[in-house]
């Protein structure tokens, strides 16, 4: 299938930066940059909470779209310190990023927890970045598409074939995250089609076809293009790189032209 026909989605993972001025100025700075990327190109900053307001009201009326970097699974209660899918929809928040391996990692995050969330996410009305991706350890080991197809289909247990179209998958090995280790296009381009591969298997080709699929991990200005010109890499989800306006828009310049 010719990857023209599926969404392209630049997103920023902005982590834990920005201040709310700090926000404002770095949205400022990226909203006439990227203006020219409309039709079939998505450009989406995920934001800290304390920023999502700020963030939607500054993009109200551009093509930059705002998601949240994670969301708890119950709809509301006892559950000091957590943000529910309905207090973001009501924020205006479109996407959601779950399962980002720095919450596996240092917030206990599993592919069970990862499912609750995702099914709370896409069930409020949010679209949800899904992200998955093995360390290291597990590519020298060898199992690398046993992680990802595990993640795969754990995390999309209970979804449906039509509500399949409000989750985008990022791969993100985490041995790329932050390091300035980028996968080669090759590498992000075998486990990108492994992931369709699944989802073929978990619904049917024509799912697999339609979903955006990510790559990500020490994704930048120089290496962009020739990882968004693999025929299975529908965009990118960008840590470090979408800090800076300049570098952030070149990513979604390179995904227009190509
Ligand atoms: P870096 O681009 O900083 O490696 O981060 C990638 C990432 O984790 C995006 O979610």
């Amino acid at each position: 299938m010719n990857k023209s026909t599926r969404k392209a989605i630049i997103a920023g993972n902005w982590k834990m930066n920005k201040t709310r001025p700090e926000a404002k100025e770095l949205l400022e700075a990226i909203k006439p940059l990227v203006a020219n990327a409309e039709g079939n190109i998505e450009v989406i900053a995920c934001v800290p909470f304390t920023n999502l307001e700020t963030a939607i009201s500054t993009t109200a009326g551009s093509n930059v779209k705002i998601g949240a970097e994670n969301v708890h699974f119950e709809k509301s209660g006892a559950y000091t310190g957590e943000i529910s899918a309905d207090m973001l929809v009501e924020l205006g928040v479109e996407y959601v990023v779950i399962g980002h391996s720095e919450r596996r990692q240092y917030f206990g995050e599993t592919d069970e927890t990862v499912n609750k969330r995702l099914l709370s996410a896409i069930g409020s009305g949010l679209k949800a970045i899904l992200c998955v991706g093995e360390t290291l350890e597990q590519r020298e080991q060898g199992i690398t598409e046993e992680v990802i197809a595990m993640q795969t289909k754990i995390a999309l247990q209970g979804t449906c074939p039509k509500c399949i179209k409000n989750v985008v998958i990022a791969y993100e090995p985490v041995w790329a995250i932050g390091t300035g280790k980028v996968a080669t296009p090759e590498q992000a381009q075998e486990v990108c089609a492994f992931i369709r591969k699944t989802i073929a298997g978990l619904f049917n080709q024509e799912v697999a076809d339609g979903i955006t699929i990510q790559y990500g991990g020490s994704m930048n200005a120089k290496n962009c293009a020739e990882l968004l010109a693999k025929s299975d890499i529908d965009g990118g989800l960008i840590g470090g790189a979408s800090l800076k306006a300049e570098d952030f828009n070149t990513i979604v310049q390179a995904a227009v032209n190509g």
